[in-house]
């Protein structure tokens, strides 16, 4: 539908940008933190670790000043689990605690709201040594007694927090670790308790506070009309999206994947005060990430393992995203034809945000946060008299559409409370480097001399800021 006129924006809308500790902080030793998973996965070969990060945990205060230049009313960082527990359990860290709570009143100070994610990609390393990180049970507990500690200290002064960050990329991804699918769907499924207990405690120790989950969604096409392509779009949804919402929201496992799991003996062993733990839990709002749509297509089991088989052989991206995407026997997740694409190989597909919004508001009728989006891709500073300049009118091409898809999302009648693409600043992507750029600020390093590490705010920047002030009314 197009609407002659769109609604506003809702005076109360979150207008920021998003972070994650491990990308950002740097400080990776200091004060106490100690390592994280992702801290000690391999490095791709060309691209740096996450030791220095942008050294935001130093910097915080400027980087916060910035924000509240562009006029944020939103922030989205992480706590690092290992920085409050160096131990994972047991004894807080005084010097970690206190940090977060410098974040928190930093952003206050400027007028921002901090929406707060628990967990995001960095399980501390001790407790994957310990027993294996999610493949046990013990981690439920040890990250409920985590959220304990963040509630308490926190809860006072946050208004939002996150759970997870992007369960399922986790649960898709580093499935192999945990031996074969039915280690795979047991580690999920402690994770998915986990969380609805976190949600429970949030809202018995403080009532005011919203608390949802942050997977990253996306709607997903058939590859063609054909009924067996649609059958494998809602299986892939069921999978990718659903898994992580329809537990969250309805404390329940979508039928058809549940089903298919029995069939093939690998379902999760769940608990009957499990079923109890999920029933209890309801989330206040969704938060999600989303980079683009997804597309199916409908493979049998002998073709999908050759596709893996063949991906896996040719190494590189392909493999990367293959393994990700690609489930044997219940549906292959294929390039979309029609979707452009960032040099880096991400989707850029602005009205699949306007469908992914309409399809969670419909089926959850929760109001609903963008807590990522963004363009990843190389970014040149320039110097024009003296003064250094990023042209990235790629980015601000790319988050215009996004933000009016939102606006058209809104005018059909979706509940959205804001927009906090990917990232406020420049951090080190999950894989690929600093070379692979997200932020509204540039800051200055490589992928090996991390220079002064200077803040320079780029042509998004600017334009960002007008649309923050005008609360998205000039986009131009
Ligand atoms: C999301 C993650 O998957 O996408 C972020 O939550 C991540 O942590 C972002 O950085 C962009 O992906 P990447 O791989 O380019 O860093």
């Amino acid at each position: 539908m197009d609407f002659k006129q769109l609604k506003p924006f809702p005076e109360s809308f979150l207008w920021g940008a998003s972070s994650s500790a491990y990308q950002c902080e740097g400080a990776y030793l200091e004060d106490g933190r100690t390592l994280c998973v992702s801290d000690t996965a391999p490095v791709p070969e060309g691209y740096t670790d996450f030791n220095d990060g942008v050294d935001h945990y130093h910097r915080f205060r400027e980087d916060i000043a910035l924000m509240a230049e562009m006029g944020f009313t939103e922030f989205r960082f992480s706590i690092s689990w290992p920085r409050i527990l160096p131990q994972g359990k047991g004894e807080p860290n005084p010097l970690g605690i206190q940090h977060y709570h410098d974040v928190i009143d930093e952003c206050h100070a400027h007028g921002i709201e901090p929406v707060v994610t628990l967990y995001h990609f960095d399980l501390p390393q001790c407790l994957q040594d310990l027993y294996g990180g999610w493949a046990s049970r013990e981690c439920i507990d040890d990250f409920v007694e985590y959220c304990r500690i963040c509630f308490r200290e926190y809860g006072p002064k946050v208004k939002y927090f996150l759970t997870i960050n992007e369960q399922n990329m986790m649960a898709l991804f580093q499935g192999a670790q945990y031996g074969g699918p039915k280690g795979q769907w047991q580690a999920n499924h402690h994770m998915l308790v986990a969380q609805a207990k976190a949600m429970v405690l949030c809202h018995e120790m403080c009532p005011d506070v919203w608390i949802a989950p942050a997977p990253n969604i996306t709607a997903i096409y058939p590859a063609s009309s054909s009924p067996e392509d649609n059958l494998a779009a809602m299986d892939w949804d069921q999978l990718r999206n659903r898994l992580f919402l329809d537990t969250a929201v309805f404390g329940e496992y979508p039928e058809a994947l549940w089903n298919w799991w029995v069939d093939q003996g690998i379902e999760p062993e769940v608990l009957d005060e499990d079923w109890v733990a999920l029933k209890e839990a309801k989330p206040d709002f969704i938060a999600f990430n989303y980079y683009g749509a997804g597309c199916a297509r409908y493979v049998d089991v002998e073709e999908g393992e050759r596709v893996v088989a063949e991906a896996k052989a040719a190494g590189g991206r392909i493999a990367f995203m293959t393994g990700l995407m690609t489930y044997p026997g219940l549906a292959a997740n294929v390039s979309n034809p029609l979707q452009k694409t960032t040099s880096y190989g991400m989707g850029i597909d602005p009205v699949g945000l306007r469908v992914t919004l309409r399809q969670l508001w419909e089926r959850y009728q929760l109001p609903l946060l963008i807590t990522e989006n963004g363009c990843g891709v190389r970014d040149e500073l320039v110097w024009e008299d003296g003064q250094p300049r990023i042209h990235d009118d790629y980015r601000i091409d790319y988050l215009r559409q996004h933000i009016i898809a939102c606006q058209q999302a809104i005018t059909d009648g979706v509940d959205l409370m804001g927009y906090s693409p990917w990232s406020a600043f420049d951090l080190i992507s999950t894989h690929e480097g600093i070379t692979k750029r997200y932020g509204l600020i540039y800051v200055d390093r490589d992928e090996f001399d991390l220079k002064e590490m200077a803040r320079y705010r780029k042509d998004s920047f600017y334009w960002y800021q007008r649309v923050c002030k005008s609360n998205g009314a000039d986009l131009g």
